[in-house]
């Protein structure tokens, strides 16, 4: 070999072994982190980069903790440490601490998901934004669900849908009850926030995009085209296309309302009612906001909705006398496992307990552990939709 190409060779050998050094410590590095006054909880960092994350995510049954939380919990304890979604975390499986995260929003604690979600959800989403943006948009969200919950068509709508999807199973020999939920859900999203009814064509147009949306949440971040998460990204502009386009439709329809002052009267006060035009009313909300704000509604409600709704099936054909009795909800809910996490950050360092958790860390409080935590629940592992009572 010549001693230029050596040369080469020793250079290129020396950034590999490098890169990998580096990218090592950074991941053990925050193990040293020597805090005042507090203990770190113990724990493991697992393999540099991704840390614990693959083991921590495994597909488990929703009325059990799964192998990893059963495992760290007894090795280490309730509160433990570890490296998930490339972040030094502290997992909380302690009531107490998880109420005390929820608590301290926004001063001790934000939330904080992975930033390719960011890049899917986009930075006015309320899964993304923090601080006053966050409260902003929150105050606009719970006023605007107030007062389409409180309107006469609500229900009336909502049961017209069921019946058109009861209708349907008429000539069926058999129907995939979870399918037919995340129809039911969907169609109950995009009626109440739109406007818009399962046979218009907008309707479909979303349904597909949204689909690409959500496959693209569970994907590897890559932004190279064809992947599902630029799909995913894709997607997401055109449901912003699309709404965007029916949200200038409804304001060109609302001017010309107001131009024509012998326009129907009636018609005008239910026009007026929905969801669309309370949103479009409201000027706290730039128009990126509006449009995220749909989006919002139909991620947190799509998928959360349609998976309680099959398991409270599938819990009462379990349960027959609770199917007599309809008692469910909360105990699908307890028992079901629908989130079973959420994402937050420490904003400074926090001192509980005797633990400390250091600032920047990620910090998962775990809702299963403690839904599923005998001391807190006779008989955790059991549907038994009467402890509520
Ligand atoms: C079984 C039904 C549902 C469950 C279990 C559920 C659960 C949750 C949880 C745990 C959060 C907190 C996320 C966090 O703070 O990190 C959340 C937030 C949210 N959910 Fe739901 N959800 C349900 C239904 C819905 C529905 C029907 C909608 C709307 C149509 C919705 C919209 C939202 C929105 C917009 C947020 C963000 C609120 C904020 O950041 O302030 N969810 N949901």
């Amino acid at each position: 070999m010549a001693e230029g190409d050596s040369c080469w060779v020793v250079v290129l050998v020396g950034g590999v072994v490098g890169f990998i050094l580096v990218v090592v410590l950074n991941h053990f590095w925050p193990l040293l982190f020597k805090g005042k006054g507090g203990t770190v909880p113990k724990g493991s960092f697992g393999w540099p980069l991704l840390g614990e994350t693959f083991s921590f995510l495994k597909p488990h049954s929703s009325n059990s903790v799964g192998a990893f939380l059963h495992d760290h919990c007894s090795r280490y304890g309730k509160v433990f440490k570890s490296h998930l979604f490339f972040s030094p975390t502290v997992v909380s499986c302690d009531p107490e601490l998880n109420y005390f995260i929820l608590q301290s929003e926004g001063k001790l604690f934000e939330c904080s998901y992975p930033k390719p979600i960011h890049g899917i959800l986009g930075k006015v989403s309320m899964l993304v934004a923090v601080g006053d943006t966050h409260k902003r948009l929150r105050n606009a969200a719970l006023s605007l669900v107030t007062i389409t919950k409180s309107k006469p068509e609500f229900l009336h709508d909502i049961e017209n849908i069921a019946i058109q999807i009861l209708d349907s199973w008429k000539n069926k020999p058999r129907v995939i009850f979870c399918e037919e939920a995340r129809k039911f859900t969907f169609n109950v999203i995009v009626k109440q926030v739109l406007g818009l009814t399962p046979q218009e064509p907008e309707t479909s147009e979303i349904l597909e995009d949204f689909l690409t949306f959500m496959r693209g949440l569970i994907s590897l971040p890559l932004y190279i085209p064809g992947t599902p998460y630029a799909r995913a990204v894709q997607a997401r502009r055109r449901i912003s296309s699309t709404v965007k386009a029916i949200v200038e439709k409804r304001r060109a329809g609302r001017r010309n309302n107001n131009n024509d002052d012998d326009d129907d009267d009636n018609n005008n006060s239910k026009k007026n009612s929905d969801f669309l035009e309370i949103l479009l009313s409201v000027d706290t909300l730039s128009e990126d906001e509006k449009v995220s704000f749909v989006l919002d509604s139909l991620l947190g409600g799509y998928e959360t909705t349609s998976l309680l709704m099959c398991m409270v099936v599938h819990f009462l054909s379990h349960s027959p006398a609770a199917l007599q009795q309809l008692k469910v909800i909360n105990e699908a809910l307890r028992y079901g496992n629908v989130v079973k996490f959420v994402h937050r950050k420490a904003l400074k360092d926090v001192k509980y307990k005797g633990y400390l958790i250091p600032s920047g860390w990620k910090v998962l409080p775990v809702f299963t552990a403690v839904h599923l935590d005998p001391s807190l629940h006779a008989n955790a592992t059991q549907f038994h939709p009467w402890r509520w009572e």
